[in-house]
Order: C-alpha cells, then sequence, then structure tokens
C-alpha cells in the first residue's frame, strides 16, 4: 500500500520494490534485503514511528540502486568522485530529479560510501548497516560484537568503521578521500 506521506518512488523502495532504472545485480540484492532488513529493526528499536522505519529501510533498498549502472553514465552525473564510488551521489542526484526531496535521506545515500561529516542520524545508521551486512560473514569478534549491540554504541560502531575504511585505503596505496578523514576526525572529537 502506498503511503501518502512518502513520494511513492521511496514508498516502493520501502518494500523493496526498487526504480525500473536501477541497476541492481542478484548478489547486490541479497545485500539491499539484509541492509534493508538491519535498518528497519533498528529503526524500530530507536522507537521511530512507521513513516521512519520505511525512510530508513527505502534508503537501505536504494542507496546501490546504480551500483552496476554503466561506468559512463556514472562518470557523467557524479564525476567529481572516483570510479567506486559515483553510485551513491549519482542514485541521489537520480532520486533528486525524481522529485525526491528528503534531505537526510538523499544526504545518507549520497554519501554512504565515503562518509560524510553532515550525515544525519539515517545516514549514520546507513554508513554501519552497510558495512556491517549481516548476509556477509562476520570476520570478527568486533564485529560481530557491534553488531550485536547496535543501535546502541552508535558512536564507537562509527569510530571503528571509518578507522577500518581508512586502513582498507592506506593498505592498498590509495589515499583516504578528505570526507572519510573530516568525518573520522568529527567523530574523535569532543561530544562524540
Ligand atoms: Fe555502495
Ligand atoms: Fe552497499
Amino acid at each position: 500500500m502506498s503511503d501518502p506521506d512518502l513520494h511513492p518512488l521511496i514508498s516502493a523502495a520501502s518494500r523493496g520494490e526498487l526504480p525500473e532504472w536501477a541497476a541492481v545485480d542478484s548478489d547486490r540484492r541479497t545485500h539491499l534485503e539484509s541492509v534493508a532488513r538491519l535498518m528497519r529493526e533498528w529503526a524500530r528499536t530507536l522507537g521511530l514511528g512507521g513513516r521512519d522505519q520505511k525512510r530508513w529501510a527505502a534508503a537501505a533498498w536504494l542507496h546501490d540502486a546504480l551500483r552496476s549502472a554503466d561506468p559512463r553514465d556514472l562518470a557523467e552525473a557524479a564525476g567529481e568522485y572516483t570510479d567506486g564510488v559515483r553510485h551513491g551521489p549519482a542514485t541521489a542526484a537520480r532520486l533528486e530529479a525524481e522529485g525526491v526531496d528528503d534531505d537526510e535521506l538523499l544526504g545518507a545515500i549520497r554519501h554512504h560510501t565515503l562518509g560524510h561529516r553532515r550525515l544525519q542520524r539515517l545516514g549514520r545508521y546507513l554508513y554501519l548497516a552497510d558495512y556491517l551486512d549481516p548476509s556477509r560473514s562476520i570476520d570478527s569478534p568486533e564485529r560481530a560484537e557491534l553488531l550485536a549491540r547496535l543501535p546502541d554504541g552508535l558512536g564507537d560502531a562509527l569510530r571503528m568503521v571509518c578507522a577500518r575504511r581508512i586502513a582498507w585505503q592506506l593498505e592498498r596505496g590509495h589515499a583516504p578521500h578528505q570526507d572519510t578523514v573530516d568525518f573520522c576526525h568529527q567523530l574523535s572529537g569532543p561530544g562524540e
């Protein structure tokens, strides 16, 4: 059933129905389903209402909607980013063009790979859910412990995931993106 308060595309995505322009292979769909289930569960545990639960699930279903899109289209839509991180900003731009004006949700999708200082609550949880996806094998006790505690322990989880992402880049000889460095720095600051 569609929700009159939500953009039809967001309402459909909350049920796992992706827009016709999505480019998602079957492995990716498993990831999306798992991340969406986790996000909905966290939203419910945090006491958010039905509308927000749908927004959180929709953001999860949509975050990688253009993951397998034609690289030329992604370069055109988000050429200021390097290959591999363009699908987030490209998806956010497409949703905006379709009339979606939910800034928290758009920011969550735009910055889900690199993180960003301006991520709001939905985006901070999506950043974690994308990384901690329970459908992937749990590779460390630390990761299992974070998953078991969340949605409590948001700050600790963000610091760990941000640091892991930076370490992953450095190990491969890549300079971490400034957005990620700034985000990590913010998370390590007072009050976080
Ligand atoms: Fe992604
Ligand atoms: Fe993802």
